[in-house]
């Protein structure tokens, strides 16, 4: 009998859906958010992923800062995600949006996690542009709680390749990406050459290649994190330049 209702209790245990340990449901996790920047999210330019200016790179104000646990070093900037406020009746308005990954929230160790230090590790923390946290969230909430997912960016026009630095140093920083957003690899061809070489990150979405390329076409292998691969083929002219940017296909 003791075996039986053993057994009994494991067999129900198994049939009961049991909370997620991760705290998702459908897809969905937990987090909260803040916003940062003024109300026409001209404070939230540059950045940590280093876009540079979001208005001219297409991001406009539907971006935010991630904290460390969603940040990973830089990798997922590009990423999209879709946020709703949730159980807070006071501060949450009934809206959605979908915001890419500009920038970066740092920890702020001189403050507790419950109390300013929303950016610490390990929390999963969204400081959000002005215009998008509104969307959401009451102005005065300061602080709200958030649900989110992952989703698809939705891009108009092509992947933008803007080229940096000079000769034997050319830092191309990725914008623009559709479907999964962040760019895990790249690799760079030069028309006088038939290999393509892998660039590494340098910061943010800014990619380095210490090759010698001046005066050749170029081409890119552009790989995001979800294992989908774009080839964009003699994106530049031979007399590209530095400062400028080419567009590529996109996802
Ligand atoms: C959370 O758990 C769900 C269900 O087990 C899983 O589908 C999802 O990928 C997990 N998310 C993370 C980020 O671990
Ligand atoms: C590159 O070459 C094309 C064709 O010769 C020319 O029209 C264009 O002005 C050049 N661009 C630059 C930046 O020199």
């Amino acid at each position: 009998m003791g075996f039986l209702a053993i057994l009994l209790v494991l067999t129900l245990g198994s049939m009961i859906a049991l909370p997620r340990a991760n705290g998702s449901s459908a897809g969905w996790k937990f987090a909260h958010a803040t916003f940062y920047g003024n109300d026409d999210a001209s404070g939230t330019m540059g950045g940590a992923c280093g876009y540079g200016n979001l208005y001219s790179q297409g991001y406009g104000t539907k971006t935010a800062a991630l904290s460390t646990a969603l940040f990973n070093k830089g990798l997922t900037c590009g990423a999209c995600f879709h946020i709703k406020c949730v159980n807070d009746d006071r501060w949450c308005l009934p809206g959605a949006i979908t915001v890419t990954a500009t920038n970066f929230c740092p920890p702020n160790p001189a403050q507790s996690n419950t109390d300013g230090g929303w950016c610490n590790p390990p929390l999963e923390h969204f400081d959000l542009a002005v215009p998008a946290f509104l969307k959401i969230g009451q102005y005065k909430a300061g602080i709200i709680p958030v649900k989110y997912k992952r989703v698809p960016c939705k891009k108009k026009g092509g992947v933008r390749f803007t080229i940096n630095g000079h000769s034997y140093f050319n830092l191309v920083l990725v914008t623009n990406v559709a479907g999964a957003g962040d760019v895990v690899s790249i690799f760079i061809k030069g028309s006088k050459s038939n290999t393509w070489q892998a660039m590494s990150r340098n910061w943010g979405q800014n990619w380095q290649s210490g090759a010698y390329l001046d005066g050749q076409v170029l081409s890119f292998k552009v790989t995001t994190s979800d294992g989908k691969t774009v080839i964009s083929n003699n994106v530049t002219p031979p007399n590209w330049s530095f400062g400028q940017t080419y567009t590529g296909k996109n996802f």
